[in-house]
């Protein structure tokens, strides 16, 4: 294999050091294993458009540039966080599609292109990173490039009502179709994309991994990222002095805590999740005065204005609780609306007695296999997991929840806070297995061997599908 090169929307600031989540340090690890270049928006935005910038880190190249004022309301606000974000976590409700935006959204996929272009080497292998680079494939191919590039999807792949609610989804599915390889988070993703080319279009599924279209083949998988355990779990125990007052705290009050930490993003569940501990709470009055819920929600997206709708309701519910349940000396609901580092993120998870993570709809969910990692072996806490996040279809020994259903989630609540010793070291040590297999390098090497596997049998058996017949305008 020769050079990998990644492009994402965002990149990875590699001058901070231990802050990087799984994805980066499984992306890391492959580029410094291959050597490459990692290209990307800076995050800024001005009015011209900028140059690309090239930082060097040992054999990796960091190559960045800013995004103009319209490339950024119309592509990265627009057509990826106002359609396709909302579209693909089930929200066409809150779907706010203009042709501008999609137009946009082309344009700045053209000119990533022509900006790596010039860049890349006859072997190098291409992986681009999600929903909002799905035409960089098409837009090289474009320009001649032949090299093998795989797409991976972060987020999850809607049913197939749901996606062809999309305006544009055909021009959609023949940009995925330019891949070599296009890999999902879960087994249920891929088969969301089966139906959708079983029902529009005339592609021919070979078998689960293998599409033809026309003479061109496209590998097809599903590829759940991990985290870097060991990483975190070293975090989790290294000590913190405010972490492990609060803990002794709760210990002689004979108290106990949930955590939860997220995007501040409405496809998190948030308000649901605090509508069921209010429940749990109403429920099981017992605990009054015991369970302390830490909400952490970093901001984000805040200029769409679907996300500072569910700021303002978050804020309303957790004080409306607060109001309803506190005492001088205990308030039930903790809320952060601000990033923790992950240096004590770490230590609060470890110190938790439950994992409350509950999205309603969710790519993978690292916290989930986070929460897990940071556990202490001989009196590990329980995950409360969302069966509609991506993690559950690995994380089976979490409690599953349906996060829509108030009541069963508090129940939950009540289960795990009555769990046995036993039954938690049990879960935990199956669930603790199965995040240790699946890890940030197991991830990006299973990825990047299918794409170089894939490229083979392609080199060998096809062509690719020639742009003439191509319809890119549908
Ligand atoms: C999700 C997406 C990522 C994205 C991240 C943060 O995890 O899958 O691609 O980078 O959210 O969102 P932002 O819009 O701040 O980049």
């Amino acid at each position: 294999m020769g050079r990998l090169v990644v492009v994402s929307n965002r990149t990875a600031n590699l001058a901070k050091k231990n802050q990087a989540g799984g994805l980066t340090v499984g992306i890391i690890d492959a580029l410094r294993s291959q050597g490459g270049l990692w290209m990307g928006w800076d995050g800024n935005v001005q009015d011209a458009v900028g140059d690309l910038r090239r930082s060097e880190h040992g054999n990796i190249s960091i190559l960045t540039t800013p995004l103009t004022n319209a490339e950024h309301e119309q592509y990265y606000l627009g057509f990826s966080n106002k359609v396709l974000w909302p579209a693909f976590h089930n929200r066409l409700d809150l779907m706010d599609y203009r042709t501008e935006f999609v137009d946009r959204y082309s344009a700045v996929n053209e000119r990533f292109a022509k900006l790596l272009a010039p860049q890349l080497e006859n072997d190098d292998v291409i992986w681009i990173h999600d929903y909002h680079l799905m035409p960089m494939a098409a837009e090289l191919r474009k320009l001649g490039i032949d090299n093998r590039i795989g797409f991976f999807l972060h987020i999850p792949f809607p049913p197939v009502d749901v996606f062809s609610a999309v305006p544009r989804h055909p021009w959609l599915r023949y940009c995925l179709l330019q891949y070599d390889l296009v890999g999902f988070q879960t087994l249920n993703d891929v088969h969301n994309f089966h139906r959708y080319l079983e029902e529009h279009s005339d592609a021919d599924i070979i078998s689960p991994e293998l599409v033809r279209v026309r003479e061109r083949t496209v590998h097809i998988g599903h590829y759940p990222i991990g985290i870097d355990v060991k990483q975190f779990a070293q975090t989790s125990s290294k000590p913190d002095d405010a972490v492990e007052l609060e803990r002794m705290r709760r210990k002689v009050l004979r108290r106990f805590q949930l955590i939860s930490a997220d995007r501040l993003d409405y496809s998190k569940g948030l308000p649901h999740r605090i509508k069921a501990f209010r429940k749990f709470l109403d429920l099981y009055p017992e605990y009054q005065g015991h369970a302390e819920y830490l909400q952490i929600a970093s901001p984000s997206r805040e200029d769409v204005s679907a996300y500072g709708d569910i700021r303002a309701e978050l804020e309303q519910l957790a004080g409306a609780v607060n109001g309803k349940f506190a005492d001088f000396n205990w308030a039930p609901i903790q809320y952060i609306n601000r990033s923790i580092p992950r240096t004590k993120l770490a230590p609060l998870f470890k110190s938790s007695l439950i994992g409350l993570i509950t999205p309603l709809r969710d790519g993978m969910n690292l916290v989930a296999k986070e929460y897990v990692a940071a556990q202490d072996d001989s009196d590990p806490g329980i995950l409360i997991l969302s069966k509609f996040a991506g993690a559950a279809e690995e994380l089976r020994e979490a409690i599953l929840v349906n996060p829509y259903n108030i009541q069963e989630v508090a129940e939950a609540i009540h289960k795990a806070a009555t769990m046995p010793l036993e039954e938690r070291q049990l879960r935990h040590r199956k669930l603790l297995r199965r995040v240790t297999d699946h890890d940030a390098q197991w991830w990006q090497r299973k990825y990047l061997n299918a794409l170089l596997g894939h490229a083979e049998q392609q080199a060998q058996s096809s062509g690719r599908l020639a742009p003439a017949e191509a319809h890119p305008n549908v």
